[in-house]
């Protein structure tokens, strides 16, 4: 469960000293010149909150379905974790919509007996964002 916030946590702070790192050259600069140095900072918090958005859509999506009643990130229940899923399939395109289709027409086979059922109700959109955060939890 805690995972789930954090990977965007860490996502986040990623981009966080990406844009920093940039920012404070820039500032070091400025600084002599202008005193706007509070505005880049500024706008590295807007962008770090948009990326924490997007990385916790599919997170979102999945507390929405019935996915968590048979799978947690860390631990196998009916199906497989999360993050096992996650070492398991490299993050790429074929592997992303190879398993946004099973989620929605369902699979079995690949970690035991147990099948998982279909989702016609979700659509490829939402199941890709489902797959990409799944994926993300490595
Ligand atoms: C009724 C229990 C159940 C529910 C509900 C469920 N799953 Fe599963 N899921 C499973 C089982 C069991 C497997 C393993 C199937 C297999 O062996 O191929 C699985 C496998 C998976 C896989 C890996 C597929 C593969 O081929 O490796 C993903 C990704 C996945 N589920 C995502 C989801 C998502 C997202 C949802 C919610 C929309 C969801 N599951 C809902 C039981 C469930």
């Amino acid at each position: 469960m805690r995972m789930r916030y954090l990977a965007p946590f860490v996502l986040s702070t990623f981009f966080f000293a990406a844009c920093g790192g940039s920012d404070n050259s820039s500032e070091k600069k400025d600084t002599a010149a202008s005193s706007s140095n509070e505005a880049p900072a500024d706008n590295s918090m807007v962008k770090a909150g948009a990326a924490e958005a997007a990385a916790s859509k599919g997170a979102e999506l999945i507390s929405k379905s019935d996915c968590l009643t048979c799978h947690k990130v860390d631990m196998k229940v009916v199906g497989p974790a999360y993050k096992e899923v996650a070492a398991k399939y490299e993050a790429n395109d074929a592997n992303i919509e190879m398993l946004a289709s099973k989620i929605i027409a369902g699979g079995s086979g690949h970690w035991g007996e147990v099948p998982m059922q279909a989702h016609p109700n979700v659509s490829k959109e939402d199941a890709t964002e489902m797959v990409k955060y799944i994926l993300s939890l490595k």
